[in-house]
């Protein structure tokens, strides 16, 4: 292992999408961001250097942290804020871990065009446990406002209204070649026949699941957030915010032009049409040729085809890459998300949208909770988070004539080592909607999902003990569950939160608190000398 150095200036950049330019913040100046290389067990050091007027934050999502929550990244969580002018060294170690991860601004909107991914390798010697792919390309998927996402937010919050969805979506940074206003700034991939290759999918958009596909070719999963699966073929891929997704795609034609389109999934029946973003692929010498299209798309409620691509994923659970399930469980734990409407009178229908678990709505500290933790300072958070739904929930049901939330910064302790099983249950409350749950600080197995209501004991008996998928990210179906099993091996504050930005900003988030071990090596290090001050 080696110590990789790498150096973030965060400036203001202007960028030209849809046939207009506004000032983005960017880190070194591109959008998407620069993709960070590194190897298993390597020891990353980023110096972020906030040269804009907005306070910054940069979270390394997926990786998990041992023991180093203080670089983990979300603002008012695990560090406050690195102000303007203000530099901040991360410093982590990627024990254990190799694949797709990513990072991403973590305060206010500005992972919007503040994100990038993060390549692991395995360690020198190591192969990948299928075919070695001739190269490797990194496909970042995003969105894009026409104005100022800040902004946008900012006018969302003050009106108690949903904000405006983005203009488009991006692959690469660009809408794509057949969008009126980026004739030649779609991004190509170029390939040569037969040559196989590993296309690293990051889904870095704000509030959309995407479906990413690409014409005449099939892909094959073979990991997702850094874990490696069991591989399958398939012709779509699904991926929520927040996800990553590694496929093999054979260039099995001689010759042409081939669309990739990535278009968006909602279950909602609110959301309007967004465009779909689009790139290519190209063989060698025929980067001029006609494109060849899709010849369809799946429809934006493609609910069934998004179930059977997720059901489909299962850990490699391989001798060499075994799926550690915990079996026995410490905390037995449901928690429903859910949005909601509580009364504001100085907004444009005296309520606002917001948003909670367990009917918390999560309020962000001013100061960040892992310090408040380390240094025993009271009266930051409280540690009685529900660890059950306080109030009679049915989303099959009519909406319930009280859905407001109470609000609170209320943690859930875990003891050091102990294992959880967590049934996330969406109550669909205002409209039925995915939620892209996502948990800092531990990869999780997926070991159940259903629709409808959970039901402990029949459910329970069905779950995947074998063989369920790791992640960090994994979606809460619309009207349905998910649940999750992890072994909370890892002290410190830990957030967990809907990566639907919006859903985020409403409050659809809490975060769990792991006590220090005994051991030597089960406490959180000492903070760094340079951590950001609120
Ligand atoms: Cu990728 Cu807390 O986020």
């Amino acid at each position: 292992a080696i110590v990789r150095h790498y150096k973030f200036n965060v400036v203001m950049k202007n960028a030209t999408r849809l046939c207009s330019t506004k000032p983005i913040v960017t880190v070194n100046g591109k959008f998407p961001g620069p993709t960070i290389y590194a190897r298993e067990d390597d020891n990353v050091l980023i110096k972020v250097v906030n040269h804009v007027k907005y306070n910054v934050s940069i979270h390394w999502h997926g990786v998990k942290q041992l023991r180093t929550g203080w670089a983990d990244g979300p603002a008012y969580i695990t560090q406050c804020p690195i102000q303007s002018g203000q530099t901040y060294l991360y410093n982590f170690t990627l024990t254990g871990q190799r694949g797709t991860l990513w990072w991403h601004a973590h305060v206010l909107w500005l992972r919007a065009t503040v994100h990038g991914a993060l390549v692991i390798l395995p360690k020198l010697g190591v192969p990948y446990p299928f075919p070695k792919p001739h190269m490797e390309q990194v496909i970042v998927l995003g969105e894009w406002w026409k104005s100022d996402t800040e902004a946008i937010i900012n006018e969302a919050l003050k009106s108690g209204l949903a904000p405006n969805i983005s203009d488009a979506h991006t692959i690469n940074g660009h809408p794509g070649p057949i969008q009126g206003c980026s004739p030649q700034g779609g991004f190509s991939l170029e390939v040569e026949p037969k040559n196989t290759y590993l296309l690293r999918i990051v889904n870095a958009a704000l509030n959309e699941e995407l479906f990413f596909k690409v014409a005449s070719h099939q892909l094959t999963v073979v990991e997702v957030d850094a874990t490696y699966v069991k591989p399958f073929q398939t012709d779509t891929i699904v991926i929520a915010p927040g996800q990553t997704t590694n496929v093999l795609l054979t260039a099995k034609h001689t010759t042409g032009k081939y669309l990739v389109a990535a278009s968006p999934f909602m279950d909602a029946p609110i959301v309007v049409d967004n465009k779909t973003a689009t790139a290519t692929i190209h063989y060698s010498g025929t980067l001029g040729s006609t494109i060849t299209t899709l010849t369809s798309l799946p429809p934006k409620n493609a609910t069934p085809l998004a179930t059977t691509f997720t059901d489909s994923l299962r850990s490699l659970n391989s001798k060499k890459y075994p799926a550690k399930v915990p079996l026995k469980i410490d905390h037995n734990l449901l928690f429903t998300v859910s949005l909601g409407i509580n009364p504001c009178p100085t907004c444009v229908n005296n309520s606002r949208v917001v948003a909670a678990i367990n009917n918390v709505t999560f309020v962000m500290p001013k100061i960040a909770l892992l310090q408040a933790h380390f240094f025993n300072i009271k009266g930051v958070f409280s540690e009685d988070f529900p660890g059950n739904p306080p109030i009679v929930y049915n989303f099959t049901g009519t909406q319930p004539t009280n859905f407001g939330t109470t609000k609170g910064t209320r943690l859930y302790k875990l003891a050091y080592n102990s294992t959880v099983q967590l049934v996330l249950q969406d109550t669909g409350m205002i409209t039925p909607e995915n939620h892209p749950i996502h948990l800092h600080g531990f990869n999780f197995f997926v070991v159940g999902r259903g629709q409808g209501n959970y039901n402990p004991r029949k459910d329970a008996k069905k779950f995947n003990l074998v063989d369920p998928v790791e992640r960090n990210t994994i979606g809460v179906p619309a009207g349905g569950w998910t649940a999750i099993r992890f072994r909370a091996d890892n002290p410190g504050v830990w957030f967990m939160h809907c990566h639907l930005e919006i859903h985020t900003t409403w409050g659809l988030k809490m975060a769990f608190v792991v006590d220090n071990g005994k051991g030597p090596n089960e406490s959180v290090l000492p903070p760094p000398s340079d951590l950001p001050k609120c």
